[in-house]
């Protein structure tokens, strides 16, 4: 297990769900903690719940300058960067005919871009010390088709999987290493903020009790952060999924 102590984390998304969850896990082992998303009263919620030292840059993680002060803002406090935690997103729920150009559009803004640029800004920095960690929080969608009607967000998901890997490659050899996360059904906000949702609200809900807990998908991927695979299942629930449905690819 990979010791926290000391480390200098960002996190995406901490205002809720997972990322909130990491934050608190992450500060408790005594890690230095950057929280990120929009909404800065959800932020200082997370931060109360940490004992540890935490810097709050609320930021739009589409927008450029947003992740450029989010990096600038963590430098000028910490002076390095250990470990990005890429973990904001988004889902979107509804059949494909229903989903247009702008949907798709925003949530690989989200989902995608917003990883992929933050961890453009922050590799230098990583490289020019021989050491660090780009963590994509993706999803068993990243992986299989888990479910109909998320085909926009399955989309998103294998790309940041795609991402990871092919990243992965180009930094063999720079001490910098990827890993991609991949929670299965997780009780938090995102069933509730994610666009179309309201319409599977009884699905969903059906699904309820089967759902991790935001606090085990967190302690899972902090436990497996000195992975030699890339690919983590924090539980045992994304593992079982997916040993069950690869072969039907
Ligand atoms: N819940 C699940 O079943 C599940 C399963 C597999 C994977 N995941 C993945 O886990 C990650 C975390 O999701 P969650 O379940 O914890 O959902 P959540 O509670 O809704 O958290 C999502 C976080 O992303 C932030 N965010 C959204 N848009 C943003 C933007 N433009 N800029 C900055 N921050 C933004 C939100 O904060 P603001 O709104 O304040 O910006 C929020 O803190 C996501 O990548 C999701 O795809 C979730």
């Amino acid at each position: 297990v990979l010791t926290l102590n000391g480390l200098v984390i960002i996190i995406t998304g901490a205002g809720s769900g997972i990322g909130a969850a990491l934050a608190r896990a992450a500060s408790t082992a005594g890690a230095k903690i950057v929280l990120a998303a929009r909404r800065r009263d959800r932020l200082e919620r997370t931060a109360a719940d940490c004992p540890g030292q935490t810097l709050i840059v609320p930021a739009d993680l589409t927008l450029p300058d947003h992740r450029q002060d989010l990096v600038r803002q963590t430098l000028d406090r910490f002076g390095c960067i250990d470990l990005l935690i890429n973990n904001a997103g988004l889902g979107a729920y509804g059949h494909f005919l229903d989903s247009d150009e702008d949907q798709w559009r925003r949530l690989f803004e989200i989902n995608l871009f917003a990883p992929v640029f933050l961890t453009r800004l922050v590799l230098p920095h990583m490289i020019e010390r021989g050491s660090g960690l780009i963590l994509n929080v993706a999803s068993i969608g990243g992986l299989i088709a888990h479910a109909d009607r998320v085909t926009p967000y399955v989309s998103s998901k294998h790309a940041v999987l795609g991402f990871s890997r092919g990243l992965a490659k180009d930094l063999a050899g720079t001490g910098v290493r990827v890993l991609a996360a991949c929670p299965h059904l997780t009780d938090t906000e995102f069933f509730a903020t994610s666009p179309g949702a309201e319409d599977m609200a009884d699905t969903l809900n059906q699904y309820r009790a089967y759902m991790d807990t935001p606090q085990d998908v967190a302690q899972g991927i902090l436990d497996r952060l000195d992975s030699e695979q890339l690919v983590i299942f924090p539980t045992e629930k994304p593992a079982r999924a997916y040993e069950k449905q690869r072969d039907l690819r």
